[in-house]
């Protein structure tokens, strides 16, 4: 480990608690320079640090910056078989985790970023996914599972979205069948789950189910594509200490806990329930013409019943159509 990280673990076990530059020097046995030059990398990082009256330095209990310690000290235990890897920034995590599971990379390898360069989104869309408002990460799954079924890796995501949620924020949130997380009427969170599968036997090889979560409004507001859609998890008020890292925490372990029982599908009730389509009028956006239709009902696949406007019935699976509410 390296000097800043080795400080980062100290103020990391006990944040609130001073420790000055000569105690830090002497227990990791290099000179009051290098601690303080670690300091200030970690403040250039983001940490923030209080200067406690000459005494030394002191890690805010509300500095929100995303690691490796602070999710796994929020995931309690649950974190056993994952391997968390934190950037800053990074093109894609999803982009970035299927190469590592192409190289063999095992299940529960995940990814998180404070920023991506090149975030995407279903249906070949851009995912707006700028530093210090938000949180973006990817879990690579290695189910034994056929293709049809890995619908139920974005479904059991959006729950354990919307379940952190209500308990970071104490919100209540909805889905947008299939794989967008609302509040307030406005999407907080998108979700791309992308497979590999063998041709032959048509099972999956690996998934990559990757999340993106807007935690703040970015300074200067969404971008014009946007604006009318995205919102934030916290909008008005400020989000709690060390936000993204509880919430990165509470994503990764419900979703794990869901997947570890996906046969059973724990989590299929509170999907149908959180839904905010279901009975409503919608534009069905496919192939084809865009087509108005009557959302029905989320089926046991997860598929969505509609009705369109001349009486015909129909089911949509998500790979095809993404829907708009009207
Ligand atoms: C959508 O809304 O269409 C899905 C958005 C998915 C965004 C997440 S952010 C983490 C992961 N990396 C990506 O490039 N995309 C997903």
């Amino acid at each position: 480990m390296t000097v800043k990280e080795q400080i980062l673990e100290i103020f990391e076990r006990d944040r609130g608690t001073v420790y000055s530059g000569g105690e830090l020097a002497e227990r990791l046995g290099v000179s009051r320079n290098a601690v303080w030059k670690a300091v200030r990398q970690l403040e250039a990082e983001g940490w923030q640090f209080d200067a406690a009256s000459g005494r030394g330095y002191c890690l805010r209990e509300d500095s929100d910056v995303l690691s490796v310690k602070g999710i796994t000290r929020c995931l309690r235990g649950a974190a056993d078989g994952l391997d968390i890897r934190v950037y800053r920034s990074i093109t894609s995590t999803n982009t970035v985790l299927k190469e590592m599971a192409a190289e063999g990379a095992p299940e529960g390898t995940v990814l998180v970023a404070a920023e991506q360069t090149a975030g995407r989104g279903r249906m070949n869309r851009k995912f707006y996914s700028p530093t210090g408002t938000g949180l973006y990460l990817s879990v690579l799954l290695r189910p034994r599972m056929k293709a049809q079924e890995a619908l139920f890796i974005t479904t059991a995501a959006a729950v354990a979205v919307a379940r952190t949620v209500e308990e970071v924020a104490g919100r209540e949130t909805g889905i947008k069948w299939v794989n967008d997380v609302f509040l307030d009427g406005r999407k907080i969170c998108g979700i791309l789950t992308e497979a590999s599968f063998d041709m032959e036997s048509g099972a999956l090889e690996y998934a990559v189910c990757g999340i993106g979560v807007n935690v703040t409004p970015p300074e200067g507001g969404f971008p014009d594509e946007i604006k009318d859609v995205a919102g934030a998890v916290f909008t008005d008020a400020a989000p709690p200490a060390d936000a993204k890292n509880r919430i990165a925490a509470g994503i990764v372990g419900h979703f794990m806990e869901y997947y570890r029982d996906l046969s059973r599908r724990p989590f299929f009730d509170e999907y149908v329930r959180r839904s905010v389509v279901v009975g409503q009028d919608i534009l069905v956006l496919g192939r084809d013409e865009p087509r108005k239709a009557r959302a029905l009902a989320i089926d046991e696949s997860c598929n969505l019943r509609v009705r369109y406007e001349d009486g015909s019935e129909g089911v949509l699976a998500s790979g095809e159509v993404s829907i708009r509410r009207l």
